[in-house]
């Protein structure tokens, strides 16, 4: 394991997660990934993390300059320093309470506040009740926005998610917060799945943090689009320069959602989504808007 040079920050403290250390014992890592925790590595950690924050440091900014999702940190785990790619989720998702620490106390993460902030002032100002959503969260993670949901007062959500260890960790960190989870891959949805998520008649689809950056592609999305109700709400989040773009796949989606009146805007903010690990700000837009129709496949498919 290199060293990763003089730290940038020192530690940080989170709120530990609801978890019982049964979890623990599940083993989260793939062969072939690039970051191998061992079960007797998630174990330690585990019983840690019961009892402070964990020592995390960052790159110097003497190295080559990295895009977001090449960021990594190294985390003090009992067996010494190990290096976590932030988007190595299955590997942060492992250990209880590094997500949380990391993103949110470290890196000062606002974005499920952000968007779920922006929705309910949207029902604020449509004399909307919260406990009428029917909430579909897109790479819903270990549960974060599905707590934020929660605490709104949406009374059904629905966690979806690419990787099965997003899944064990909201289960293990945030039980009963979701009515139903499903590991899945939106571009190419089970039978079983499509009909649960059909049956519930979601009516609003939420999804943080998750688009852009290799994460959830346009026809993962156009297809979480389409199962939602008409006049349901869309809320959700995105780096600027991915909205702002022209060749962005994402930018060409909205762009044609909003022009042909299938989405309908109705806020959006322009705010710090997190810092990045030298301390710099990364700027998103959160936004909330209406459905109002279907995607036609054909845009999804030219989208990319
Ligand atoms: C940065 S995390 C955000 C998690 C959560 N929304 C939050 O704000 O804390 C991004 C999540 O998107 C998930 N993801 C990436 N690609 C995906 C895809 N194609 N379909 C569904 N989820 C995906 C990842 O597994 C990860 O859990």
């Amino acid at each position: 394991m290199p060293d990763a040079g003089e730290p940038a920050r020192a530690e940080g403290r989170a709120a530990r997660p609801r978890h019982g250390p049964s979890w623990a014992a599940r083993r989260f890592c793939h062969q072939g990934k690039e970051t191998l925790l061992s079960t007797k590595e998630i174990l330690e950690a585990d019983e840690r993390a019961g009892e402070r924050s964990f020592e995390i440091r960052f790159p110097a900014r003497n190295g080559a300059a990295v895009d977001q999702d090449e960021e990594w940190c190294e985390v003090r785990l009992a067996a010494g320093w190990r290096r976590f790619r932030f988007h190595d989720y299955h590997a942060v998702y492992s250990i209880p309470g590094l997500y949380e620490q990391l993103f949110y106390a470290e890196l000062k993460c606002d974005s499920p506040r952000t968007v779920c902030g922006l929705l309910h002032k949207q029902l604020e100002e449509t004399d909307g009740d919260a406990s009428d959503l029917r909430v579909l969260d897109v790479g819903a993670g270990n549960g974060m926005v599905g707590e934020e949901l929660q605490a709104l007062g949406a009374r059904t959500l629905v966690g979806v998610d690419i990787i099965e260890e997003a899944e064990m960790a909201a289960e293990r960190d945030r039980p009963g917060v979701y009515d139903a989870y499903h590991t899945v891959d939106l571009t190419a949805m089970p039978r079983d799945v499509r009909r649960d998520l059909q049956r519930r008649e979601l009516n609003t689809l939420v999804t943080v943090a998750a688009l852009g950056f290799g994460d959830i592609p346009p026809l993962a999305f156009a297809e979480a689009f389409n199962l939602i109700t008409d006049h349901g709400w869309v809320a959700f989040n995105i780096k600027d320069r991915f909205l702002e773009e022209e060749e962005s796949g994402f930018s060409k989606l909205i762009r044609c959602m909003l022009d042909e009146g299938i989405l309908e805007h109705r806020d959006e903010t322009h705010y710090r989504h997190r810092l990045s690990v030298h301390g710099d700000p990364l700027h998103y837009v959160a936004m909330v808007a209406e459905k109002r129709d279907e995607v036609p496949r054909e845009w999804v498919e030219a989208a990319g």
